[in-house]
Parts: C-alpha cells; sequence; structure tokens
C-alpha cells in the first residue's frame, strides 16, 4: 500500500479487535514516534494496553469499543503553532500505521485526560489523542465539501499534482468533518487556510500533511 492508498483507505475506527498490538507492531511505531518527535519537537508517546482513557461515558456514547492503545499528541505550550504541528506529524502518523495494517483515530474531545497515561510536563499541553488498534470495520468514507467550496481553482483547469493534492485534503479527518480549510494555488506551492481555531488548527496540520504526501509539492 502506497502513501496515496493509504490516505483513501484510512477512516476514522472506533470499535476494535481486542486484540493485543503485536510485538513487531509496537516496535515498529516506537521506533518511528522516536523519529517524528526528532523531526518535529514534539513529545508525542504511545500508550499501550491502557483502557481507562478511552472507557469513559463520553467515549462510550461515542462509540469506542475496546480502545485500549492510544498515541498522546504532547508537545511545548509555548509553541505558537502547536495545534498545527500536532495535526501534520500526528498525520503523518496515522497513515504510516494504516500502511502497516492497524486503524486509528483522531480524539480531541471524547476521552479522559484525567486518564490519559501520557506523562506531561508542566510546560506541555496535550493537545489530543489517536486510538490505535486492529480495527473491527475499516471505518467508512465520510462526505466531503465539492472542490468548488475548498479552493480557488475549477477542477477542469488543476494541474495534475493540485489535483491529487485536493482528493488527498479531502479525504484528510477533520473535527465534527467540517472542513474548514481552503487551498490556494501559489505558483508550485499551495497556501491552505483555516479561520477556525483549536480543533481547526489541528485539522490544518492534518490537511496540510495529506495534500504535501498525495501531490509532493509543498504546502504553506
Ligand atoms: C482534530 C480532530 C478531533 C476529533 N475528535 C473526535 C472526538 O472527540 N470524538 C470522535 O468520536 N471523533 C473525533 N474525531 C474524528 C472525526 O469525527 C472524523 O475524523 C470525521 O468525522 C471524518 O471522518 P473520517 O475520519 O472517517 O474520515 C476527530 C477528528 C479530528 C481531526
Amino acid at each position: 500500500m502506497n502513501i496515496r492508498e493509504a490516505i483513501r483507505a484510512r477512516h476514522s475506527v472506533r470499535q476494535y479487535k481486542k486484540e493485543p498490538i503485536s510485538a513487531q507492531d509496537r516496535e515498529k511505531l516506537t521506533e518511528l514516534i522516536s523519529e517524528v518527535n526528532g523531526d518535529s519537537g514534539l513529545n508525542i508517546q504511545i500508550i499501550f494496553d491502557e483502557p481507562k482513557c478511552l472507557d469513559s461515558v463520553l467515549a462510550r456514547f461515542s462509540k469506542f469499543r475496546n480502545a485500549e492503545n492510544y498515541i498522546a499528541i504532547v508537545g511545548d505550550k509555548s509553541l505558537a503553532d502547536l495545534n498545527e504541528r500536532a495535526g501534520y506529524f500526528g498525520e503523518k502518523i496515522v497513515i504510516a500505521a494504516q500502511m502497516m495494517g492497524l486503524n486509528t483515530c483522531w480524539i480531541g474531545g471524547s476521552f479522559s485526560r484525567k486518564n490519559c497515561g501520557a506523562a506531561i510536563g508542566d510546560d506541555e499541553k496535550l493537545v489530543c489523542i489517536i486510538a490505535i488498534g486492529y480495527g473491527l470495520n475499516e471505518g467508512a468514507r465520510h462526505k466531503s465539501k465539492p472542490f468548488a467550496k475548498l479552493c480557488d481553482i475549477p477542477e477542469a483547469e488543476m494541474p495534475v499534482w493540485f489535483k491529487a493534492g485536493m482528493i488527498a485534503a479531502m479525504m484528510a479527518p477533520t473535527a465534527l468533518n467540517q472542513q474548514k480549510f481552503f487551498v490556494e494555488m501559489q505558483g508550485e506551492e499551495a497556501l491552505i487556510t483555516t479561520n477556525g481555531g483549536g480543533m481547526a488548527q489541528i485539522d490544518l496540520g492534518i490537511v496540510k500533511y495529506n495534500f504535501e504526501a498525495a501531490s509532493g509539492h509543498r504546502c504553506v
């Protein structure tokens, strides 16, 4: 499975098999996260076999079942772009996990912060978590806004790279599937913006990762 296929195949999965993540997959994920931390300056942590964080009333209401592994996206509070950075590098892990045969779900609200097993320093913030495991299903494709609402170029006039990036951006997970982003072509780059706060900034990072990974062109 290549990156574009992984972006297409990824959907939120909230119900997992009661099957621990294999030793081989644990090792791969731990290595990948340490590499991503080196590149991003974040302090992302993976917590295995911990049922409490996603067993709250809120989590059950959101239909999470057997979600006993998760990735905590933690970073320095003082980073001005912490949420966007969390989205970009978290999505890099999500897509790599999809390629390994694991399923995921971004979670900004429906988890217990109090029961999160991550070590969070005084200068750090837990931005959100990502549930991870072997899904009971592969999830379902979300509805997307049309091109015309998400970018400034008519579909017929898009260069091949821009269209590939747009398709991957439209498949990106966003909080409540709100897709509050807008893409403009600026020469060989894409300018992606949002007018939303908090979660929309995480979404922005996620969308930028998908666009860059599928198009091979930089997003600013
Ligand atoms: C930043 C962010 C926060 C999210 N928070 C939650 C959450 O608290 N609870 C939940 O059930 N899903 C959450 N989601 C998952 C979204 O509902 C889901 O990504 C969106 O509906 C699109 O569906 P898809 O991921 O299957 O493409 C979140 C997604 C993102 C990107």
